[in-house]
């Protein structure tokens, strides 16, 4: 598939990986409307999507509230389906909240696809962290699905909902999972948005980054780009129908590693050891890094840039933008979202392993 003159609905399109993905889309001549409701504790920013903003339709709504989707569902080419809330920190706090954002929300939408645009692919951006605590690295497509999190509970039933609806014939859905992704737009405002999106706000701010625990953990950041060329090489491929892929980062580091690299390229003074908040240890994965080896074979996308460029880059971004993401006299804001439900768990004991 061409994207020139298609009409393309991007979900989640003023987020961090909606609006990277949208300004590329149009870069390519796609007609693109982004639908988000700029959900409070999620990445929307406007700001995101100034170098297309009079070049995309906003629809400022939630996915689930189909009925103001019907006409731009029935007139769509392609939905890059990306409204989704990410942090796994809110999810355990206020669980029906994530229920709502990652599950429900999407079951309405997808029907809704189904209902106004039969058999309309759609490309659902799914996590890796419905695999939970690897059982062996890297993972793999076929890894078992055993979420440590409501977050990837709730994010693999949207999954489900989607290659269900595609099996049977309803749409043409195609998921990738991805790995911790970072670069420019992505909300470092937000606290409890995981690890990378920390380490980018503490090391412009020249803030001491910590690393929980021993540090060695691996992770494989994948940089913004690479990420949009996956997103946009699957949606594009029409033989895949009810596929899945993993995608990575070109590199497995660890996470003293990636600290220290942060904090050595913002110039911030060096990282220290913390011991692990409860909180935290209880829904930490250990180790994780992605086999992206299926969508690489498959469909020759490997990743690219490794974490020193990636990360140069994204400082670049920040230090010309970061008025219009952090204010500076609060570098460290705390959590919005005090007023939700809020889980009547104990908080999570550490679990051995
Ligand atoms: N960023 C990552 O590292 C990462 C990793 C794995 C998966 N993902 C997935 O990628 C997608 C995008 O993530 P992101 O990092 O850009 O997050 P983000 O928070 O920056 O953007 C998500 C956007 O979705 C919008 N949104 C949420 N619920 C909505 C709803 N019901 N209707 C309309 N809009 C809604 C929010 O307002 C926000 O603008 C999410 O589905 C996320 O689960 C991201």
């Amino acid at each position: 598939m061409t994207f020139g003159h298609k009409n393309v609905i991007v979900t989640g399109g003023l987020g961090f990986i909606g609006s990277n993905l949208a300004i590329r889309l149009v870069e390519l001549g796609a007609r693109v409307t982004i639908v988000d409701s700029m959900v409070e504790g999620c990445g929307s920013n406007p700001y995101n999507i100034a170098p297309i903003a009079d070049r995309v339709e906003v629809l400022e709504c939630s996915i689930g509230d189909t009925a103001q989707l019907t006409a731009v569902l029935r007139s769509c080419d392609l939905v890059f389906n990306l409204a989704g809330e990410v942090s796994h920190s809110h999810s355990m706090l206020f669980p029906e909240r994530d229920l709502e954002i990652n599950t429900l929300a999407q079951l309405r939408f997808v029907q809704a696809c189904a209902e106004h645009n039969p058999g309309v692919r759609i490309l659902y951006a799914g996590t890796r962290q419905v695999y939970g605590v690897p059982a062996y690295l890297p993972v793999d497509e076929k890894h078992p699905v055993n979420p440590v999190d409501f977050n990837g509970v709730h994010k693999y039933a949207a999954t489900q909902y989607h290659l269900m609806l595609s099996r049977t014939g309803h749409v043409d859905a195609v998921v990738i999972r991805l790995t911790n992704v970072y670069g420019p737009r992505m909300a470092i405002n937000i606290p409890c948005q995981g690890f990378l999106s920390t380490f980018v706000r503490m090391s412009l701010t020249k803030q001491r980054l910590d690393i929980f625990g021993h540090g060695q953990q691996l992770r494989d950041p994948a940089y913004i780009d690479d990420v949009v060329a996956a997103m946009i090489l699957v949606a594009a491929e029409p033989k895949l129908r009810s596929r899945s892929y993993n995608v990575g980062g070109p590199e497995a580091l660890s996470l003293a590693e990636i600290a220290r690299e942060s904090a050595w390229a913002a110039g911030a003074p060096d990282p220290v050891f913390r011991e692990f908040p409860a909180d935290r240890k209880a829904i930490d994965i250990g180790s994780y890094h992605t086999d992206s080896g299926l969508i690489a074979n498959q469909l020759g996308w490997n990743p690219q840039i490794r974490y020193a460029e990636g990360f140069a880059r994204t400082l670049a971004y920040y230090e010309k933008a970061m008025p219009q993401y952090l204010n500076p006299n609060d570098p460290n804001p705390a959590c919005n979202l005090l007023h939700c439900t809020k889980s009547k768990l104990a908080p999570p004991e550490p679990v051995a392993r």
